[in-house]
């Protein structure tokens, strides 16, 4: 596996994984899981934030402690599915800016098709994480970093639960500097391109919709 990949094998992630991939798991439990694991992996994700030194007048000294510096954060859900996945990290990240791009795929083409995109307008300056539960042939997500990088985005992350190796393949190829964080990778897709075994349509399964 390239270098660009980090799998969350966390105890805690992996269980709710589990429950999450269960075909019985229902829509609001399904919309809890993946909130809660976005919070789990956005501890991860977050984890080389850098750190300044400060002082704080404590009620008893001054302490000399760290607070977080460098670029501020940015979320990106890819619409829908994304949209599960940004209560979560913003209650880790209360200040993060969240943009939103809307894609959905051809189910003709396979090929993603845009009808939305709002970023932050200071996105340029900001670290990117971008969100989507799917990683199936990487279609959407190489998309959606594209237009981003075309706002002039230097770092982004692509931050999703299921990645499935053609779309690790693709994202390594259109998007070398891009890092995927995830916490399972599956080996395969289906004719439909949906990954096997995946968890079926995750903005269905988020949203009630099927
Ligand atoms: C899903 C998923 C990803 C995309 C992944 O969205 O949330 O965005 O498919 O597939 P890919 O890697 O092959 O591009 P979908 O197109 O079903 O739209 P939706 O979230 O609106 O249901
Ligand atoms: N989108 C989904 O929601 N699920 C898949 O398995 C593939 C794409």
């Amino acid at each position: 596996m390239n270098n660009n990949v980090f799998v969350f094998d966390h105890p805690l992630i992996q269980h709710k994984i589990s429950l999450l991939r269960d075909k019985n798991t229902n829509t609001k439990e399904f919309r809890e899981l993946v909130s809660e694991i976005s919070m789990l992996m956005g501890y991860e994700v977050t984890r080389n934030m850098p750190l300044k030194e400060v002082e704080i007048e404590t009620p008893v000294g001054i302490a000399k402690t760290k607070v977080i510096s460098g670029k501020k954060l940015g979320i990106v859900p890819i619409l829908r599915a994304g949209l599960g996945m940004v209560d979560g990290m913003l209650s880790l990240l209360p200040m993060a800016k969240v943009g939103h791009i809307g894609l959905y795929r051809d189910p003709e083409t396979l090929e993603p098709v845009e009808y939305y995109c709002k970023l932050p307008v200071d996105a340029h300056e900001r670290e990117i994480v971008v969100l989507d539960p799917m990683l199936a042939t990487g279609g959407s997500a190489s998309a959606a970093i594209k237009f981003i990088k075309e706002r002039g985005v230097k770092s982004i992350k692509l931050m999703c639960l299921i990645a499935a190796k053609p779309g690790i393949e693709r994202i390594n190829k259109d998007h070398p500097d891009v890092e995927i964080y995830c916490a399972a990778v599956d080996e395969t897709l289906n004719d439909h391109a949906y990954i096997v075994p995946g968890l079926g349509d995750a903005g269905d399964r988020l949203f009630g919709t099927k």
